[in-house]
């Protein structure tokens, strides 16, 4: 990670607690490692994220349906899901410093490292050659860049298969030949690697009346399978149609880090796509490309996004690619959309005795749908959103200011309703413009300190309008608006403010543009 990118991130986590949009767990009492709380503004946004995603896949796809199961489940669940048998990471000890790493973080990172020389050298070249430079040639011809790329891919390559073929021994011989050190120790010391479950165990019922050994979920995907029936039966759909979720989810990561990127109690947003089968390619491309418009229609830097096909697949995947981003600290997977078979259901079917299958009028005859699924995070979706729009502008005066260029309709508050002084009957009548909006916006009241302070710490949470209330409102019932990212005022009548927000702010400008 270049300095600079490492100063950007520490930026969006200090911005983050500083604002009130993330903090540390329990942290009077010291944090609780890779555990995070959302604040006053952090809890907005994740819910304009949520409903964003939520309008996006129900409201809007009449062959979508949404449901919230519990986290707890039968334990069966993850018997048939085998999630006990294979929900693990692979796990490695460096021996000098005692750190525990995933191994296949490990090598993630070292072959990371070398797209990041790769890119360096096309930026010293583009920068050596000026405007006749063809980077795309360049990427293609020059042998070092070739070098770097072909050995990241060949040390992935080597290193999938391995994993793939559960042999851990030759995992660990690729860490090894690659001399791939631990950033603490720096040694090349490592223990054998060994597979480490990553779901939380707890208990349900006393001990005295036998209590049953229960799991915390680690995906939410599997109560929207043991519902599959339940949904059919009482929403009259037939395939292809969906089912969506959002909820908690919980894995013992071990290398728990990154913020919010890598968390022990997180939230997924998930769609399971039932097909027939035979029709799994055609729908795994369909929303491979849905979601990728998905998140490009939030306007961010279309370079910041790119696919990542997996050549390890998880234990019920027969495709899987995922959308990555690129954090401060490199591209890293946002999505994952994963072709899953007919595994679930027919895994559920075994261990339940249900038969979880669909009447084809056309066979005349039962079958076990295939299963598109969609899956984000929703903290690491927030982590995207604030690493893009955490911006340090500098004014034409050479001054600067923070601003949170979220994007109108997510930002945790519509408008900031601001009176000019606090006295003269200003506060007064700013109130009544608060309580006439306040049912249908989110608002914020701030009439401490200077307007100009007041316009900054609005900026730096975001907030798209601020609406000043000064004197001459008291004669003719005008206000001065201010827009977030142009810094314009304009005088307006406060009777049209309503309709002035909606326009500015309203979610559906932005759905339509998916
Ligand atoms: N149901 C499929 C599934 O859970 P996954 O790739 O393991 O697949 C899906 O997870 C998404 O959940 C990821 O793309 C990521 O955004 C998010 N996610 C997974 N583990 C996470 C963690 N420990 N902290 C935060 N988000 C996580």
């Amino acid at each position: 990670m270049s300095q600079n990118s490492d100063e950007i991130f520490k930026k969006v986590i200090s911005h983050s607690k500083e604002y009130g949009f993330v903090f540390q767990s329990s942290e009077i009492y010291d944090g609780l490692s890779s555990v995070y709380d959302y604040g006053p503004n952090g809890s907005l946004l994740k819910n304009n994220l949520k409903n964003f995603w939520w309008r996006s896949m129900v409201q809007l796809n009449e062959n979508i349906v949404g449901i919230d199961s519990a986290i707890f489940m039968h334990p069966n669940v993850w018997k048939a899901s085998g999630h006990i048998q294979a929900f693990s990471d692979p796990l490695i000890d460096n021996k000098d410093s005692k750190k525990r790493y995933r191994a296949d973080v490990l090598v993630e990172d070292f072959t990371e490292k070398l797209f990041q020389k790769a890119e360096k050298e096309i930026k010293k070249a583009a920068a050596r050659f000026g405007d006749s430079f063809d980077s795309k040639l360049y990427r293609k011809t020059n042998s070092r860049v070739l070098e770097y790329e072909s050995k990241a891919k060949s040390i992935m390559k080597r290193f999938s298969k391995a994993l793939k073929n559960d042999n851990l021994k030759e995992a660990r011989q690729v860490i090894i030949d690659e001399k791939i050190k631990c950033p603490i120790s720096g040694s090349t010391n490592w223990t054998e690697i060994r597979h480490f479950n990553l779901m939380f165990g707890t208990k349900i019922g006393s001990v005295a009346d036998g209590a049953n050994d229960l799991f915390l979920r680690p995906e939410t995907a599997q109560g929207i399978f043991t519902n599959f029936l339940n949904v059919v039966k009482t929403s009259r759909l037939k395939v292809p149609f969906g089912i969506a979720q959002i909820g908690k989810a919980f894995r013992n990561e071990i290398v728990a880090r990154q913020f919010i990127f890598r968390m022990r109690e997180f939230e997924q947003m998930e769609m399971q796509f039932f097909v027939k089968p035979g029709d799994e390619k055609k729908w795994f491309e369909y929303w491979k490309k849905s979601r990728m418009d998905w998140h490009k229609s939030l306007g961010f830097k279309t370079q910041n996004y790119r696919y990542h096909d997996h050549e390890k697949l998880a234990h019920y995947a027969n495709a899987a690619s995922d959308i990555e981003y690129k954090f401060p600290f490199g591209f890293k997977e946002l999505e994952g959309i994963h072709s899953r078979t007919d595994f679930d259901l027919k895994q559920h079917s075994k261990e339940s005795g249900k038969k979880l299958q669909i009447f084809d009028p056309e066979i005349n005859d039962n079958f076990t749908p295939s299963v598109i699924e969609t899956s984000i995070g929703l903290d690491r979706m927030f982590l995207s959103v604030m690493s893009e729009c955490l911006d340090n502008e500098i004014l034409e005066d050479n001054t600067s200011r923070v601003v949170l260029r979220l994007p109108y309709s997510l930002a945790p508050n519509q408008a900031a309703i601001l009176p000019l002084l606090k006295k003269d009957g200003l506060p007064e009548y700013a109130s009544k413009i608060y309580d006439n909006l306040k049912f249908d916006f989110q608002l914020v009241f701030d009439e401490k300190d200077a307007i100009g302070k007041r316009y900054r710490r609005q900026d730096a949470i975001g907030t798209p309008l601020g609406i000043t209330i000064d004197h001459q409102t008291l004669n003719d019932n005008t206000v001065t608006i201010r827009d977030r990212d142009s810094m314009q005022q304009k005088r307006v009548n406060s009777d049209d403010l309503n309709k002035i927000i909606r326009s500015a702010t309203s979610i559906e400008a932005l759905l339509k543009k998916r």
